[in-house]
């Protein structure tokens, strides 16, 4: 039996990926697709925990390097428990954000450098990749704006302000320009026009 495809969503807070996400998630269902969709961090018992410890405002005293483990460590979790077996059975797995996240987040913007990161998603995920990557790219001040209008509350990623945000783009186009798997796709147009673009990919990808 074939693996199944492994599809991860990444992008700014803000950008619109989760509208996408669940896009292409309407569209796989629709079409009759076997497919599981996660999210990181979380989408398991024990990640969810962590996702809670890594999100709470009220942890601000965290440090980069515990910040970068923990990512890591619900990564590892639902690695194993879901998204490799579920891979293994020929279900395909959509991702709300995978170790790109990382990669931009914690190697670039938080400065722990991208070849650490690199090398502990690399550990996390036992060399897991996904097959195809959306990054949805609007520049910051589209994504803080669209943010504003929705009113919703900062958790403590998303509290780190505009230059933070400004860092983890580039971080994300650089890991563009290093993995062809990653496909950058404007999300500055109407919703159904970048879903147009992300279905064409994925349809070439499937
Ligand atoms: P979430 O509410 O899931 O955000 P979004 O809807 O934007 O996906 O919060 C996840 C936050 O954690 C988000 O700000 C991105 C950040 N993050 C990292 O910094 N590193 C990572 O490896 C992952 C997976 C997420």
């Amino acid at each position: 039996m074939d693996r199944g495809l492994f599809i991860t969503f990444e992008g700014i807070d803000g950008c619109g990926k989760s509208t996408q996400f669940e896009m292409l998630k309407d569209y796989l269902a629709s079409n009759g697709e076997d497919f599981i969709v996660v999210r990181e961090p979380g989408g398991t018992v024990i990640g969810e925990k962590i996702r809670e410890l890594l999100l709470n405002k009220k942890n601000d005293s965290m440090k980069p390097l515990t910040e970068l483990f923990l990512f890591e460590a619900a990564r590892a979790q639902i690695t194993e428990e879901v998204i490799r077996p579920a891979l293994e059975r020929g279900t395909t797995v959509l991702c709300d954000r995978f170790f790109d996240s990382t990669y931009a987040y914690q190697g670039f913007a938080r400065k722990l450098g991208t070849d650490t990161a690199s090398t502990l998603n690399y550990l996390a995920t036992g060399g897991l990749e996904p097959d195809i990557t959306f990054f949805i790219d609007i520049p910051v001040k589209v994504a803080l704006d669209r943010r504003g209008i929705r009113g919703e509350a900062d958790d403590r990623m998303e509290a780190l302000g505009a230059s933070f945000q400004e860092d983890v783009r580039k971080g994300y186009l650089e890991a563009a320009s290093r993995y062809p798997r990653i496909r950058v796709i404007d999300g500055c147009d109407t919703p159904e026009n970048v879903f147009e673009k992300v279905k064409k990919y994925y349809e070439g990808a499937k």
